[in-house]
């Protein structure tokens, strides 16, 4: 059996209790997508020894190529030929040809990368696992202010029950480690913008892939204005001025304290004046109690909502290779990763951007004449 990602976990308590499992040869919990499609994938496993075997074994004829072909929008920024590569028709960019590490000096990169963040929700870098760890902290301060592992500094959560946090870096403190292997499955399944029980949730994220499955845990991403867009008029109409309660889980506690704020469930994004649909069922538990909606309304509307999530024609899909690097907008799409890959390991490297206008950072709703 492999060793923890990082020696850190070896003695961390939550890793030990999970652990536990793994050393009981019980199979990961079906609660999970991770233990649900590994069932899936070997059902005739009696133990947990078994179905990695029997995984492990349909994965092992896998060998790394390339071949197909993609279209691709040529182009040619300060010098440097780029490749675009859309991964959807509406959301999801890779841009090939640049080296994360040395070709952002030139402000007019940095404008060229915003301006494509801003059109297609999220961009992509392949090839990058060059950049160390400072690096990644220096390519993502072209954007905006680092912030701590979940955003603003006003709650930095120290849950003993968050296995992501439990690994430190003490020369990044604020980089965010989430390791996943075979003893102790993870991973953030479920759709959601991060840590939007802040008052201030961070306008962006980077996530960077050290080491990848060779098969499964893409990232997932959905975009929010369709999702806005997507709703039948007289629910926009019925939710528009209404805010929602966003609460934190276990894991982001801090001293204890569950975090929560309330927020506009139709959200105008502070740089594109688009509108886009707030409501994240990861973290939205219900309407804020001003607007005394009844409970029968309340489950209708957040049920319409719930059918936007994760339309196969609102997102696309990310398959990460080791120095695969992803930042997105939190303001304009919903992510998740995809739970599919156990028991294979899994390590990635994430840090949150906050707005450099701090005047921005709060989510807000401004009615337009064309909604
Ligand atoms: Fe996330």
């Amino acid at each position: 059996m492999s060793e923890p990602q990082d020696s850190q976990l070896a003695d961390n308590p939550l890793y030990l209790r999970q652990k536990e499992r793994a050393d009981a040869n019980k199979p990961p919990s079906r609660n999970s997508p991770l233990g649900a499609v590994a069932q899936s994938r070997f059902p005739e496993g009696r133990s947990r020894r078994e179905m990695v075997e029997g995984i492990l074994a349909q994965d092992e004829g896998l060998v790394e190529g390339h071949f197909g072909s993609v279209h691709y929008i040529p182009t040619t920024v300060c010098g440097i030929d780029l490749k675009l590569e859309p991964l959807q028709p509406s959301i999801g960019t890779i841009v090939h040809g640049l080296d994360l590490a040395t070709d952002l000096n030139d402000p007019e990169m940095v404008s060229f990368l915003r301006e494509l963040w801003l059109q297609r929700r999220v961009i992509m870098f392949r090839g990058q696992a060059h950049l160390s760890r400072q690096q990644m902290v220096e390519f993502a301060q072209h954007f905006g202010e680092v912030g701590a592992p979940f955003g603003e500094r006003e709650h930095i959560p120290n849950s003993p029950h968050d296995l992501n946090q439990q690994v430190k870096v003490p020369e990044i403190p604020n980089m965010l480690v989430l390791p996943s292997d075979e003893r102790v499955p993870n991973a953030a399944t479920g759709w959601h913008c991060d840590a939007t029980w802040q008052t201030r949730p961070p306008m962006g994220s980077i996530l960077m892939c050290r080491e990848s499955p060779p098969i499964g845990g893409d990232t997932c991403f959905c975009d929010c204005y369709s999702m806005w867009e997507g709703l039948p008029l007289v629910t926009k109409r019925r939710i528009e001025g209404l805010t929602a309660v966003h609460v934190g889980g276990v894991g982001h506690q801090m001293d204890g304290k569950t975090p929560a704020a309330i927020h506009p469930v139709a959200r105008t994004h502070p740089e594109t004046g688009h509108t886009t649909l707030y409501v994240q069922q990861g973290f939205v538990r219900r309407f804020a109690e001003e607007h005394e909606i009844t409970e029968d309304e309340e489950k209708s509307l957040l049920l319409q909502m719930k059918m936007q999530e994760g339309r196969p024609e609102y997102t696309c899909r990310f398959r990460w290779e080791e120095g695969s690097l992803a930042m997105w907008d939190n303001r304009a799409v919903l992510h998740t990763a995809s739970g599919d890959f156990w028991p294979h390991r899994r390590l990635m490297e994430r840090l949150t951007i906050l707005d450099f206008d701090a005047t921005r950072r709060r989510p807000y709703y401004a009615r337009q004449r064309t909604d």
